[in-house]
């Protein structure tokens, strides 16, 4: 394996690379990212190469967000690309990605109104910055992104589209802990009791999805299963939103279907997790 922090460098490599299969990652990597990485070594066989990016974009934290503290651990997200038998990481500095003078972004202005992106305004702005910089930096025939951030992978197949980017995308399920909690960097910033309470973000999406597979489609009444079950199993924290959309455009639905989403955040102090299920 291969570990690159060089733009010129990556260039140069990426001459003779061939078919390419990108893993984009802010690094602090656990059993999901390794999912990703497997799935990218899957799809990529013998022939095409498995490159991971490892980099905490400053573009897609907001003030006061947890850009300082997000966890950094090199070493280990290394030994896990390894593990996972990536060919290539790519960890470059701020420095190397964004020029001190830079003036031009990606602007997504229609999917990132809603869910995560109303509470974090810009963000899905940064992701897509990024992303579409770690695309023609790497220029991946295809790339794969995980299911737990539903938004991200929206947005990000709409910037695929709308910029014209000949990459497949493919979307991976979330990798859960035993007790079905998803898998996320942040799940380390929970208080050991807060930690008890988080899986009650799982179980009240299936309680809402086997509900409308039972025949219930009024998304209010979903909705507020859904949101009396984390009141009542996880008080410890507050809700950002508990929320029905379409698979696609993320549009709030008032009757739930077989395109439909639901999408939850809740608050563990400075801690916001999330999770959603498709209804099928
Ligand atoms: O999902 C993430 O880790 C990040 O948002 C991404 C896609 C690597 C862009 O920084």
């Amino acid at each position: 394996m291969t570990l690159l922090s060089k733009v010129s460098e990556l260039r140069q490599w990426r001459q003779t690379a061939g078919k390419v299969i990108l893993v984009p990652t802010m690094g602090a990597l656990h059993d999901g990212h390794g999912a990703l990485i497997k799935e990218a070594r899957c799809l990529a066989g013998d022939d095409a190469k498995v490159v991971v990016t490892i980099f905490v974009n400053p573009l897609q934290f907001g003030p006061g967000e947890d850009f300082e503290r997000y966890p950094r651990t090199l070493e280990a997200d290394l030994a896990m690309c390894q593990t996972a038998e990536a060919d290539l990481v790519f960890a470059p500095e701020v420095s190397e990605v964004y020029a001190p003078n830079r003036s031009i972004q990606v602007l997504e202005s229609q999917l990132s109104r809603v869910l995560c992106g109303a509470s974090r305004p810009g963000h899905f702005d940064g992701v897509c910055t990024v992303v579409a910089k770690l695309f023609n930096l790497t220029q991946p025939d295809e790339a794969v992104f995980g299911k737990k951030d539903y938004q991200q992978l929206a947005i990000i197949r709409r910037l695929v589209r709308d910029l014209n980017f000949p990459i497949v995308i493919h979307g991976m399920e979330t990798v859960r802990e035993p007790d079905g909690l998803a898998m996320s960097s942040r799940n380390r910033y929970l208080s050991p009791e807060e930690r008890a309470q988080a899986p009650a973000l799982r179980q009240a999406l299936l309680l809402a999805r086997d509900a409308w597979r039972h025949g219930q489609h009024d998304a209010q009444i979903l909705r507020g299963m859904a949101r009396d079950f984390l009141q009542k199993h996880a008080p410890l924290g507050r809700e950002d939103y508990v929320t029905l959309v379409d698979c696609e455009g993320l549009e709030p639905q008032s009757q739930a279907g077989s395109d439909s989403v639901m999408a939850v955040a809740w608050w563990f102090g400075r801690a916001r997790l999330i999770d959603n299920i498709e209804f099928r």
